[in-house]
């Protein structure tokens, strides 16, 4: 009975896996019709490899923007109109608002190209081509070389790749390691720096639900704001400047009036930051059991606090939104990334794996070898621990979530400045510290710093494993005559002239050598500069040798997989460069008896909708439309869809993605995952892994019947995929 019914789940787990899994993965586009294609065109895709990426035409590649480095968007007119999320316009959103004008809380819609607004310092990266230089780049690089010799002669090599690739003057090279260092690309990109804001909805709209609904599933967020790349008359890059010109991409995204349905096909386009797919199981244990709950103990411990004191004063959630909004940001998603890989078994699943990959080791000639580097790898996890460990805690507490240890830093930074290089050093880094304090202190209040002060200072003494890392607060404590926490953040707190921006003020005035002085004398900055000399000298070293040695264990056992597994395909870690990630429209459950649509409506805003709550209120002019069903040509059967899910798997730095259908045409934007699916990072899984993305139509929606924008629709390429 057993075997049998072992037998049955193996068979199914098998079939499941070949259809199901069918989401995993970030690929290169370059390698789409060596890898996807057939897999992409089963699934749906009407589009060939070509018409994603290609050298010689225009393709859906010529569209993709990297937006500031970190965010992606696409262009979606012929005059360089450019799609992004409100989350990663926000900053610029937020420099041209005023209490006059306030466009994160109202919107902003420019009239005519005029009314654009510049934004200097924010750039738009475009992809020209994507070589493999992997053999340049390895050339007399040999398995008996230390890692040392290995990084030299790779660098020799990367330096003479370079100054060999032909580019224009207005490109830029870029080469990055991929699958672990086995294999090098080259990318020609093309950077513009005159991009100017289009149009945002306000806040409500587009950051609606805020942090409640941040990572979650059922989702109403319209969270899109629109730019433009201008170019110099010859449709070149150029800073900015009135004569430029709306720059013409050679491709832009029709976008689909005809929406989507569950089990459609969907490919996210972008440029995601950062994943860990391939670490060995002693490495997510070690993330599940010990550090993902350090990280998540300090921010639970800062949070409950500004979070009393945002919900008990209108001032001060206006001052700390922002700040906590990021440190709830990654907080949520450790928690949900934790749950995720324990509910699927993550840990289970890489061992299961890792017990035929030393199968096929042992088997195998050439690569007997790699039977040890697990055995290794858990040894090295191991003896690191206790360093990984520290850096968490070092890092959340004294780097992240004091302000005023941040504040400290700094001052420390520029004391060391003076001392290496004199007035000018020191001038010129003093000029950068005020402007940055400028914004700091409006939004600071050192009372709720205090209160996290001591209670993280004794998260800290009682729980990092290094006891050498307690001296130096025990220390101070002493000094102060203390050996309560809230007594020694009090005294500490009203010692310190950081608290105080007046004081800072004057400190700026006086001479150099008479700041500095004073600013070594410091109490804050003292014990931040104990804490990290101790850091320094009981981490650093022992976690980078053993940092380093993990990185060459696991190009090693990379390359091993892909050797023992010629069958499968893998995809690179997410490491910011260009990918194409593809899936389908798709719900899930997220828990017994819970089933989740893929799309919402409008009418889930306005069950949401609760009028003058920071987080769920909407402007009256939205539930008017709504009141009136006026969606236009933009409604779904009488309905306004607001987001879809997908099985498409992305990360941080796909926001601002376009979610693209079979044809090429624009359906929705990406901006989220839901949570319980964060654990994609490490260990994607079918069954609960979806991207949260804007539909097209309510983007469109926003523009034309709520902002009253049509003149930006008339630019659009509006098409109709499905009633051909
Ligand atoms: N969770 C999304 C992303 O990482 C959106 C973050 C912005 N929104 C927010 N409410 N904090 O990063
Ligand atoms: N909001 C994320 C971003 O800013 C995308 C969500 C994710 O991590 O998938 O890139």
């Amino acid at each position: 009975m057993k075997i049998r019914y072992n037998g049955f789940a193996f068979i199914l787990a098998f079939l499941m896996t070949s259809t199901l899994y069918a989401g995993e993965g970030m690929w290169l586009p370059q390698l789409l019709k060596a890898l996807n294609e057939g897999d992409m065109q089963t699934m749906g895709m009407k589009m060939t490899a070509e018409d994603i990426y290609s050298v010689n035409k225009g393709s859906l590649k010529d569209a993709i923007v990297h937006f500031n480095g970190g965010c992606t968007s696409e262009i979606i007119s012929a005059q360089g109109l450019l799609l992004t999320n409100h989350h990663c316009g926000y900053s610029q959103i937020q420099s041209h608002s005023s209490l006059e004008k306030n466009y994160l809380k109202d919107g902003f819609w420019a009239k005519d190209l005029k009314g654009e607004l510049k934004n200097p310092g924010l750039s738009a990266t475009l992809i020209a081509r994507i070589d493999d230089v992997t053999d340049q780049v390895l050339k007399g690089v040999t398995d008996g070389m230390t890692p040392k010799e290995r990084q030299s002669a790779i660098d020799i090599n990367l330096e003479a790749v370079k100054q060999s690739t032909k580019k224009e003057a207005y490109q830029d090279i870029t080469i990055r390691p991929f699958f672990k260092g086995n294999q090098y690309f080259l990318f020609v990109t093309i950077t513009y720096t005159d991009v100017r804001l289009v149009g945002t909805p306000p806040e409500s709209i587009g950051k609606f639900g805020s942090d409640t609904d941040n990572w979650v599933w059922p989702r109403h967020t319209g969270d899109f704001a629109l730019f433009r790349i201008y170019a110099g008359k010859d449709n070149l890059p150029a800073d900015y400047s009135e004569d430029n010109q709306p720059y013409n991409p050679k491709h832009f995204l029709p976008i689909s009036l005809d929406g989507i349905e569950e089990g459609d096909f969907s490919m996210v386009f972008g440029f995601p930051g950062r994943t860990d797919e391939y670490l060995p199981s002693y490495a997510v244990e070690q993330i599940v059991d010990v550090l993902n709950p350090a990280k998540i103990e300090v921010r639970d411990q800062a949070l409950k606090i500004v979070g009393t004191a945002m919900r008990s004063d209108e001032g001060t959630r206006l001052k700390y939104a922002s700040k906590f909004a990021r440190i709830a940001n990654y907080w949520k998603k450790w928690i949900g990334e934790k749950q995720g890989l324990e509910s699927t078994d993550a840990v289970g699943k890489k061992k299961r794996f890792e017990t035929q990959f030393n199968d096929r080791a042992k088997k195998s000639t050439d690569f007997r070898a790699a039977s040890t580097l697990l055995p290794e790898f858990e040894k090295l996890y191991k003896a690191n621990e206790s360093y990984a460990l520290s850096r968490d805690y070092y890092n959340e507490i004294a780097r992240r979530n004091i302000e005023l240890m941040t504040v400290a830093s700094y001052h420390e930074r520029l004391i060391r400045t003076f001392k290496d290089n004199g007035e000018p050093g020191y001038n010129n880094f003093k000029g950068r510290l005020s402007n940055f304090l400028q914004g700091f202190y409006k939004n600071y209040d050192a009372s709720i710093d205090q209160d996290v002060f001591a209670k993280l200072m004794e998260l800290y003494v009682n729980k990092i494993p290094i006891d050498a890392l307690k001296t130096p607060v025990k220390e101070h404590m002493k000094k102060m005559g203390t050996r309560d926490y809230k007594a020694f953040a009090k005294a500490i707190y009203g010692a310190s002239m950081l608290t105080d921006k007046n004081k800072i003020d004057e400190l700026y005035a006086m001479e150099p050598h008479l700041a500095v002085e004073a600013l070594s004398k410091d109490p804050l900055i003292q014990l931040n500069s104990d804490m990290s000399a101790a850091y320094s000298e009981h981490v650093t070293p022992s976690l980078n040798a053993n940092q380093d040695k993990i990185n060459e264990l696991q190009r090693k056992y990379m390359k091993a997989i892909i050797d023992l597994f010629p069958k499968r395909k893998f995809f690179p870690d997410a490491n910011g460069t260009l990918r194409v990630t593809y899936g389908k429209v798709n719900g899930y459950q997220p828990r017994d008896a819970v089933n989740y649509l893929p799309v919402t409506y409008l009418s889930g805003v306005a069950e949401k909708y609760v009028p003058g709550d920071y987080e769920f209120d909407v402007p009256k002019k939205l539930m008017d439309l709504y009141e009136s069903k006026d969606y236009g040509q933009y409604a779904d059967n009488g309905k306004m869809p607001v987001c879809f899910i997908g099985s498409n798997h992305t990360t941080g730095g796909n926001s601002g993605s376009p979610a693209i259908d079979a044809h090429g045409n624009l359906i929705g934007l990406n901006f989220d995952r839901v949570w319980e699916g964060t654990m994609s990072d490490i260990s994607y899984d079918s069954s609960i892994c979806r991207n949260i993305m804007v539909d097209a139509r309510y983007i469109l929606f926003i523009v034309d019947k709520f902002a009253g924008a049509d003149h930006l629709i008339k630019e659009m390429k509006l098409v109709h995929p499905k009633k051909k």
